[in-house]
């Protein structure tokens, strides 16, 4: 086991920035396509499964290297939470997919991570995986925009960038991400994958969730789940960090690596619980809406928590090109 250390670098590529702003623009044009067919919506992670309200309470006495920005001072913030299936189009749950769970954690003020001014909330994007797909920006956005062209587009994008063989070993790579087995949104884990400063520390973060037995029917209605659970008392996830210890063994610019446990230990430093609420009512259907019409963003963040990494600042880039495309910024 390792110290936590400020010693992490970023290091920027001479031509990402046009890089980035031709995904997002890719991305764009395949959003607008889904866009006229479905309704306004996001680029990815279109479906909405559920938004629910919830709380997040910073835990007291964090370690030093921890208490920084949201986790400065213990105490409790309001939250809405988003949850979501990752493909550019609104499909049914049990078509295998990634699982997002994002939340905006209200109640913190100061100096934003665009530098652009201040910020009122804090957002967390989290997915069902503990690391990235790909390395870079790069191979995951031309893989997402291949898709957007049909499967006879994806072979000959990965044979052109990987040879014959490398592009089979790149396809079941791929396959699995998406194929990988999901039971609910009360069951499984969630990560940031990617790394965020905490203070002049590096950080990722997941929510470990409140458990319970999987039902086998889940997989045909996640939202219709949740409810159930919600119906007999409150869901508590511990949220944890884990902390940047050497660029060998917690990269800051390669998201394909899971920052390994044993040298970079977790430790507990919120919780979320997601009290009972009501899904019928016109609350239910304002929260419902303020979500899908919302930003979650890992941009819209503390400057303390600003992101890291090559994957991170391709983000920058294609959220704000998606949300300006369903005209919420
Ligand atoms: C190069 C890499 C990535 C690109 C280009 C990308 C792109 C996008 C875009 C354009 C959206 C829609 C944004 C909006 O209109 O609100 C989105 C949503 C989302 N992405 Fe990514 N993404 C990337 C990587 C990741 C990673 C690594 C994670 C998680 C660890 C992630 C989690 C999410 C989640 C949870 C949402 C849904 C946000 C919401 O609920 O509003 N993405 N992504």
């Amino acid at each position: 086991m390792r110290a936590p250390s400020t010693n992490w670098r970023e290091q920027v590529a001479p031509d990402e920035d046009e890089r980035f702003a031709r995904y997002a623009q890719g991305l764009v044009a395949a959003q607008r396509k889904r866009s006229a067919a479905q309704g306004e919506g996001r680029a990815l992670h279109r479906k909405q499964v559920l938004a629910l309200a919830g709380e997040l309470e910073v835990a007291a006495g964090l370690p030093a290297h921890a208490s920084h920005g949201l986790f400065a001072s213990p105490g409790r913030h309001e939250v809405l939470v988003r949850l979501s299936n990752g493909a550019m189009e609104r499909s049914s749950d049990r078509r295998p997919d990634v699982r997002g769970f994002s939340f905006k954690v209200f109640g913190v003020k100061g100096p934003n991570a665009l530098g652009s001014g201040e910020t009122t909330s804090q957002d967390f994007t989290m997915i069902n995986h503990d690391k990235f797909s790909a390395a870079k920006a790069a191979e995951f956005a031309e893989l997402v925009l291949a898709l957007d062209r049909g499967p006879l587009a994806v072979l000959g994008h990965l044979v052109r960038t990987y040879g014959f063989f490398g592009a089979l070993r790149h396809a079941k790579a791929a396959k699995a991400v998406i194929t990988k087995p999901f039971t609910g949104f009360a069951t499984e884990r969630f990560s940031t994958v990617l790394p965020l400063c905490c203070g002049p520390y590096a950080m990722r973060a997941r929510l470990l969730p409140p458990g319970g037995e999987p039902r086998p029917d889940a997989r045909d209605d996640w939202a219709a789940d949740l409810r159930g659970r919600l119906e007999r008392g409150p869901l508590s996830y511990r949220m944890q960090a884990q902390f940047f210890v050497d660029e060998a063994i917690t990269p800051i610019e390669d998201a394909s690596v899971d920052w390994p446990e044993s040298e970079a230990p977790w430790i507990d430093v919120a919780t979320l619980t997601i009290a009972p609420q009501s899904f019928d009512d016109e609350a239910a259907k304002a929260r419902q809406a303020k979500a899908e019409q919302g930003i979650f963003d890992p941009w819209n963040a503390l400057a303390e928590h600003r992101p890291l990494g090559d994957v991170m600042r391709a983000r920058k880039v294609a959220y704000y090109a998606s949300q300006k495309a369903r005209g919420v910024a």
